[in-house]
């Protein structure tokens, strides 16, 4: 009589959607972190060891030293389209599977975008605590007078799916002229069909009303927005981050945003998630949210379902669907 083949081992990092945990338990013996504990480094290979399969999500670190550590891993399923937390060199030197989920993520993240970008410009944040705090009394001229949006100018930096959509909704949406600095230019067709138009890094900065973030964080891009990026930017213009936190300096961009080197910016992502820095909270000109760009329902399940149809795919094709592109570290998202 034939031993049947033992299932795959996976570990699911952090809570997800129990339909998708339900799909992966009729194939893989699943550990499942549904009680939601962020798992430090430790952690982490404690409940790795015999796992060949790992659906991580942006918070996870899996690095060298965890790595050497989870000998019998050999693919991680990560439920987002930024890799930044997996160290794609040390993967492929073991041999191990990176995926993402691009694509799924695109419209509601770009949506989020200019949400950001809207509420950044014309002051939401700091009106909406005005009226809460009691503060409204009476009509100015120039209450809460913000930045126009319509007719302006659109700053892209990284210009894949993400920067892509976001562009798409200033130049249809809100008749905005489109610029956009990008690792790789785009095609003549797609460039006329947004329309956006490829500038030089210094160009984007000194142009845009409006800079939105949508660049990959890697080594090359890490505080690419320093202080002198935003020396060149206009003292009326406001910056978008929906990209990594590290592509910004965030102490050169409190003192920016302090002393009126820039206008106003719209967060969602920082340096040292979910810790935000403290000046960062006392500055009315900035609009904070708790990395949620992708966060629909429906978003969030296509996503874990992306995640998951990656490790189904890998251990019953020995391909993954979506794996990390190569050059992994420079490609935007
Ligand atoms: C992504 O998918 O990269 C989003 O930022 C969520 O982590």
């Amino acid at each position: 009589m034939n031993t049947p083949t033992p299932r795959p081992r996976i570990l699911i990092a952090r809570a997800v959607f129990p339909e998708v945990i339900q799909r992966l338990a009729q194939r893989f013996e699943v550990d499942s972190n549904q009680a939601d504990e962020v798992l430090d480094a430790a952690q982490l290979v404690a409940r790795l060891q015999g796992q060949q399969g790992l659906l991580s999500t942006a918070g996870d670190v899996i690095d060298e030293a965890l790595l050497a550590q989870c000998p019998s891993l050999r693919i991680c399923a990560n439920m987002a389209v930024g890799f930044g937390n997996l160290d794609i060199a040390a993967m492929s030197a073991r041999g191990i599977v990176a995926t993402h989920t691009p694509g799924v993520l695109t419209d509601t993240t770009a949506d989020f975008g200019f949400a950001l970008l809207m509420a950044a410009a014309r002051r939401t944040g700091e009106a909406e605590r005005c009226v809460r705090e009691g503060r409204w009394t009476k009509w100015s001229y120039d209450f809460m007078a913000g930045q126009e949006v319509h007719g302006s100018t659109l700053g892209i930096l990284g210009m894949g799916r993400i920067g892509q959509g976001v562009a798409r909704r200033g130049a249809h949406g809100f008749g905005m002229r489109v610029i956009y600095h990008s690792r790789t230019r785009l095609d003549a067709a797609s460039e006329a069909s947004i329309p956006a138009h490829f500038v030089g890094l210094n160009a984007l900065l000194q142009q845009s009303d409006h800079l939105v973030l949508t660049v990959a964080h890697s080594a090359a891009t890490h505080h690419l927005i320093d202080a002198a990026a935003l020396a060149r930017m206009k003292p009326t213009a406001t910056l978008v981050n929906i990209a990594r936190g590290g592509v910004v300096d965030e102490r050169a961009l409190i003192e920016a945003l302090r002393n009126g080197v820039i206008a106003a910016a719209g967060l969602d992502v920082f340096e040292n998630e979910p810790a935000v820095h403290p000046a960062l909270l006392s500055l009315p000109n900035v609009v904070l949210t708790p990395h949620m760009a992708s966060a629909s329902r429906a978003t969030r399940l296509r996503m874990a379902h992306l995640a998951a149809d990656n490790l189904i795919a890998f251990f019953e094709t020995g391909r993954a669907l979506t794996p990390v592109p190569a050059p992994a570290l420079s490609a935007p998202a």
